[in-house]
């Protein structure tokens, strides 16, 4: 008896020290201790030759050595759970992954995108029309006649199959087009890619991003015109940037005004971005004229507007100081990549 006692505290210490590092070794430990021919069972069948007055004591033991057999198979096969893959090909499936490369947002979308969300919190809404528009929306509406000399302005790539299409030449066709489908009131903001006949260079390109407002309803006055965009430029460019009105003259506006901010490059003591006048120009603006009211059975008497139309590249330029306008269109990764992570 004492024997088969010493023999089983030497099982023990087999046991304990007993690894299985895949699911097939804890299996080959289950059926060598556990299983029908197993070592358990095999000691388990002893009990026969023990004498009675000591089987109660052997029975304690034996049932603590199945106990604890069961226990060391529940632990291998509990540490080896889920790590099947790790047979095989080594490969380790804790490792970190390659890292995925994400596109980035273009400057011009982040800018247009920034100065959408300052214009909605003011209650515009946003209003999209046709890149190829017509004669009538892009200038006739727009209070520019076929023999308007301020057509000139604005060189023109008209469509070969039929010359009333055009590529629109700025975000104002996209006035016409609202005017014509809302009644006022109206308080819209219009980004937009425009086209004009230009040479490439690095100041001019033949087609950049405009963003237009429009607002028309009883009462509007140029100092709610004014009063916006002061709201607009301090929301973009921070408190400490300076604004100017200069006159000026569009076809669609009476009075009209050009509106420059201090140059955010040299702070205003002159720089190539501000031609050394410390100011740069980034918006065309004014009182809507009666007649492009009229134009679209609005009356003039009973209702005013402003509107205004400004360049995304220009905003762009002075936020990121980005000195070349080809930049934009060039779709090199080493200028695109320094804008990860802007939203
Ligand atoms: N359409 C003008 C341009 O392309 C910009 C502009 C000026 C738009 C005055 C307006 C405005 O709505 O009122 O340069």
């Amino acid at each position: 008896m004492e024997q088969l006692l010493q023999q089983i505290e030497s099982y023990r210490a087999e046991i304990s020290a007993a690894k299985a590092d895949t699911t097939t070794a804890v299996e080959e430990f289950r059926i060598k201790y556990l299983g029908t021919k197993g070592l358990v069972k095999n000691i388990m069948g002893e009990m026969r030759n023990v004498p009675n007055e000591r089987k109660k004591e052997f029975g304690q033991v034996l049932n603590d050595f199945k106990l604890f057999v069961e226990e060391k198979y529940e632990s291998l096969k509990a540490a080896t759970a889920g790590s099947e893959n790790n047979e095989g090909d080594g490969t380790d499936w804790s490792l970190p992954g390659d890292p995925i490369t994400v596109g980035t947002r273009h400057p011009l979308n982040i800018v247009r995108n920034q100065i959408v969300s300052i214009f909605k919190r003011l209650g515009f809404a946003v209003a999209e029309g046709p890149e190829i528009e017509d004669d009538w929306h892009n200038f006739g509406a727009m209070n520019l006649p076929e023999d308007h000399p301020a057509r000139d302005m604005q060189d023109t790539f008209y469509i070969n199959q039929n010359p009333s299409w055009l590529l629109r030449t700025h975000t104002s066709s996209v006035q016409a087009r609202v005017m014509e489908t809302q009644k006022p009131p109206i308080r819209v903001i219009c980004p937009g890619r425009v086209y004009r006949n230009e040479t490439i260079s690095a100041r001019a390109h033949c087609f950049f991003h405009q963003v237009e407002g429009l607002y028309i309803d009883e009462n509007v006055s140029f100092a709610d015109l004014k009063q916006t965009l002061y709201f607009f430029v301090q929301e973009m460019f921070g408190n400490d940037v300076k604004v100017r009105f200069r006159p000026s003259y569009f076809p669609f506006t009476e009075p009209s005004a050009e509106m420059d901010i201090s140059c955010l490059i040299c702070k205003g003591d002159g720089c190539n971005i501000c031609k050394h006048t410390g100011w740069v120009e980034i918006l065309g603006s004014g009182m809507v004229h009666p007649n492009v009211l009229e134009n679209f059975g609005i009356d003039s008497n009973k209702y005013t507007g402003f509107a205004f139309g400004m360049g995304v590249e220009r905003i762009t330029q002075l936020k990121y100081q980005v000195n070349d306008l080809r930049l934009y269109s060039q779709n090199d990764l080493r200028f695109l990549k320094q804008f990860t992570g802007v939203i």
